[in-house]
């Protein structure tokens, strides 16, 4: 077992952490961007699926940022001592990120130079440039700052160190973003999002078998299924969509079967299957968040998702307003022009269970949460 400090970019916390859980199950949270879990070898490349993980640590401990600088100096001392009894063969090099809102005060530049004191007092080699070894000080403040909704409110300072570990790919969403793909419309949702989206959908005890997009516009969710290798079943009315979200597949020289089909009537074109993720942005206008129109089609693909694979997993965007930005009042809020307590009930009504609502800032008046639903029994 590996007990791991996983670190998050810093565009949305809170997805970041439900992220970390579905991919890897358990996880326990220590600071808004930094979640620990103890976890198998095998467990590390699923990390290489996350959207929003930044960088992952063997975890070495955590303290609250010392006031004193002489108490500073023995956490120092301790990290060091880690360091020595921790680290592998060769050089090493001592690294500091500052995280979250920090007084300008802390330097990094102390902590760097006062662990690497003890590490190379213990007769080893420093080498900042190809380290064998990068023993990692994260310093991480409070989330006073963050733009989206955050239920795990953090306002002190923590250091958390460990040691960096490479046998994981961070996700590079270059050269892929919408405007890039042969084939785009405004519509296109980002490679991050989509991403998001599909790790959204995993639950412990079961590999996503299957992706299905019945709403694939331009094939922003089919070409992130499709470059990890999972099966893709996408559809759209818009036989120009269909076209291209081929193209846009075949620049990837990715695979993926692409049907001109109605999502009404989705379970006729896909029938029963297995492992199954439902993972779709579904249409709204400039402001058909208020369209019941959008709102029907969207419970039609609930229903008929759950006659494809009553066990699978949904992962939606919806469209909303900026009143659900407000956590204490989500029941309230509008998502596809409903109530969220009306839509909920609806939702219950088709056969799922709401595990996660999440809100997402888009600009000032737009707002789209993040609603995954597991199979209600
Ligand atoms: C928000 S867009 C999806 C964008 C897509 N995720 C992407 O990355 O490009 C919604 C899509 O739903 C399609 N659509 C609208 N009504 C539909 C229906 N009844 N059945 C299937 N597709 C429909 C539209 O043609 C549009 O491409």
């Amino acid at each position: 077992m590996l007990s791991l400090a996983l670190v998050g970019i810093g565009w949305h916390s809170w997805l970041f952490r439900e992220e970390m859980r579905a991919l890897l199950g358990d996880v326990n949270t220590l600071h808004h961007r930094i979640v620990t879990c103890d976890t198998g070898d095998e467990d590390i490349s699923r990390l290489s699926k996350s959207a929003l993980l930044d960088e992952v640590l063997l975890l070495g401990g955590h303290s609250r940022f010392p006031d004193s600088l002489e108490f500073q100096d023995l956490l120092c001392q301790e990290i060091g001592d880690w360091g020595i009894q921790n680290i592998g063969e060769g050089d090493f090099a001592v690294r500091t990120r500052k995280i979250g809102e920090l007084p300008n005060s802390i330097s990094s530049r102390r902590f760097e130079e006062a662990v690497g004191r003890v590490v190379s007092s213990s007769g080893r080699e420093v080498n900042l440039e190809t380290p064998s070894n990068e023993i990692t000080i994260i310093i991480a403040g409070s989330n006073e700052g963050d733009s989206h909704p955050e239920p795990f409110v953090f306002r002190d300072i923590m250091v958390v160190w460990g040691l960096s570990i490479r046998d994981w790919s961070k996700e590079d969403f270059s050269g892929r973003s919408p405007t890039e793909r042969p084939y785009f419309k405004p519509v296109s949702l980002e490679p991050r999002q989509a991403r998001l989206l599909i790790s959204l959908s995993n639950i412990q005890g079961r590999e996503i078998g299957t992706v299905v997009d019945p709403f694939c516009g331009t094939g922003g969710i089919a070409i992130e299924a499709a470059l990890q290798d999972i099966e893709v079943l996408a559809s759209d009315l818009d036989s120009r969509m269909v076209k291209g979200t081929r193209e846009n597949l075949r620049w990837l020289e990715k695979d993926g079967i692409v049907k001109k089909w109605d999502a009404s009537e989705l379970s006729k074109l896909w029938g029963k299957r297995q492992d199954c993720s439902f993972v779709f942005d579904p249409p709204y206008g400039r402001s058909s968040w208020k369209s019941d129109d959008s709102l029907e089609i969207f419970l039609s693909v609930l229903r008929e998702a759950k006659k494809i694979d009553g066990r699978g997993v949904v992962s939606t965007m919806l469209p909303s307003g900026p009143d659900s930005l407000t956590l204490e009042n989500a029941d309230d809020s509008i998502v596809m022009g409903r109530k969220w307590s009306d839509l909920l009930g609806k939702i219950e009504d088709a056969g799922w269970n709401v595990h996660l609502f999440c809100p997402v800032r888009v600009h000032k008046s737009l707002v789209r949460v993040i609603v995954v639903c597991h199979p209600a029994d």
